[in-house]
């Protein structure tokens, strides 16, 4: 297809973590600031580019299953341009080539603000990858943002930790702090242009380090600073690590009105060897203490946490002592997941829980955090909570939002925008979602 804008149309499929979907905002923004637009399907547009997650197998496989499809395509339509960022792209660089010649560009993650200048190579004829260690330089990308309402901002990229199941230090690289100011800046900005709600993003977030004119900035700081932003109703931050969660951060949960009664705290197992396997830093009581702390700091706090099930060697006691942490803590969401032995890490040279087992510890762990997920949800009715509404529902007369604890709301009312900060009482509880009433 030809377009007016002589560039033609692109096409983005992400995977992966909002780190991804972030970073597929800038690169949107970038290819429409280069004469792109948005293609109207897949298998039209002039440029593909899968932005890709390498952290279960499963998640690496699909993204081959789809390359294969457009490099198909390749052959017929030669002015096709087809990239692979992402986590993927980092991890396999040259590899990816000779697995798939089709390729015009391979790009790591550090690399995204970088697509203008990788494409015009490309438009030179070459086959590029990139894949370097890349400075990370501030955002002067516009990003293309899927909603106009609630953000995403980056504020620290790449990950220290060395969990030994983990690719992400060496696909993301090491920690790379924003400024402060700058970041006060995107903020500004993005209240200016009417969003609400803003996520700060980072692999490890509340690791955030920033040097700014007056000194460090930890994450707490950040937050503080960034609540006095006029027009931002909502603060978030997403994924924090149990051993940075220090007492200026806990203490922010209690006194800062704007940030969010959600908290999304990774633990992955509750036991204490597993946990020292997977070099974590923490033991299981630690989280449980730090978790009443934090509970202590702001009593409606809904916490959700990432769970690895059948980690190498895992005896079947080790993962019931995970099961009584859950029913512990009580989780108001959770992300379950089989153990998946990625190349290059440290679990992946010890001995994998057989296959059967794995399956049946995921099952049940699922069902327990199903259980819990309902019961936080259904604890909700009659409860008032604020609500930030985003969008027309399916039926008529029906707006849809987000609850100050992330559950989706649904509420028909007259004289309801996008984007107003209502507040209303639950009425019932559906599968996916809350019935409310305006108050
Ligand atoms: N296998 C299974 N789950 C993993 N995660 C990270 N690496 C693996 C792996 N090799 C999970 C962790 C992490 C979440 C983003 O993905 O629970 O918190
Ligand atoms: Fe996937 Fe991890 Fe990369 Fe996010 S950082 S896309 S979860 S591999």
């Amino acid at each position: 297809m030809t377009a007016e804008s002589g560039r033609g149309s692109y096409w983005i499929t992400t995977f992966g973590c909002q780190m991804n979907k972030a970073d597929s905002e800038r690169m949107a923004g970038i290819l429409e600031s280069m004469g792109y637009r948005e293609a109207q399907a897949e298998l039209e547009a002039d440029l593909v580019l899968y932005n890709t997650c390498t952290i279960r197998d499963n998640a690496e496989q699909k993204v081959y299953s789809y390359l294969g499809r457009q490099a198909q395509r390749k052959r017929t339509n030669p002015n096709l341009t087809l990239v692979v960022a992402g986590c993927v792209a980092q991890q396999e660089g040259e590899s990816l080539l000779r697995r798939v010649p089709e390729l015009d560009l391979v790009m790591g993650p550090q690399h995204a603000n970088r697509l203008d200048v990788l494409l015009a190579q490309v438009e030179q004829g070459q086959q590029v990858v990139a894949t370097e260690e890349h400075h990370i330089l501030e955002d002067i990308t516009t990003a293309r943002r899927d909603s106009s309402i609630c953000g995403w901002v980056n504020v620290i990229y790449g990950c220290n930790e060395r969990c030994t199941y983990c690719v992400v230090p060496s696909v993301r690289g090491k920690e790379q702090s924003r400024l402060p100011e700058a970041i006060k800046l995107e903020m500004e900005g993005l209240a200016a242009q009417g969003f609400k709600e803003i996520t700060l993003l980072g692999q490890n977030v509340n690791a955030y380090h920033g040097v700014g004119f007056d000194g460090d900035w930890g994450l707490a700081r950040l937050l503080r600073e960034l609540a006095k932003v006029d027009g931002l109703e909502r603060l978030r931050y997403t994924t924090s690590h149990p051993r940075d969660m220090d007492d200026d951060l806990i203490a922010a949960h209690g006194d800062l009105d704007k940030l969010m009664p959600y908290l999304h705290l990774p633990v992955q197992s509750g036991s204490d060897r597993i946990l020292k396997r997977m070099n974590r830093g923490h033991t299981a009581e630690d989280y449980l203490r730090l978790i009443e702390r934090l509970r202590d700091a702001r009593p409606d706090l809904l916490l959700s946490s990432d769970f690895i099930a059948a980690f190498p060697e895992e005896t079947e006691a080790e993962f019931e002592e995970t099961l009584d942490l859950i029913r512990t803590v009580n989780f108001g969401m959770a992300y379950t997941f089989k153990y998946s032995s990625r190349p290059g890490t440290p679990a992946a040279e010890r001995p994998d829980v057989a296959d059967e087992i794995g399956d049946d510890r995921l099952r049940r762990l699922q069902i327990l955090c199903t259980s819990q997920q309902r019961a936080a949800q259904e604890n909700m009715v009659g409860k008032e909570v604020g609500v930030l509404f985003e969008k027309p529902g399916r039926q008529p007369g029906q707006f849809v939002g987000k609850s100050d604890h992330l559950h989706a709301v649904h509420v028909t009312a007259e004289g309801i925008a996008p984007g107003d900060l209502r507040r209303v009482r639950v009425t019932a509880s559906g599968t996916n979602s809350l019935a409310a009433d305006l108050l």
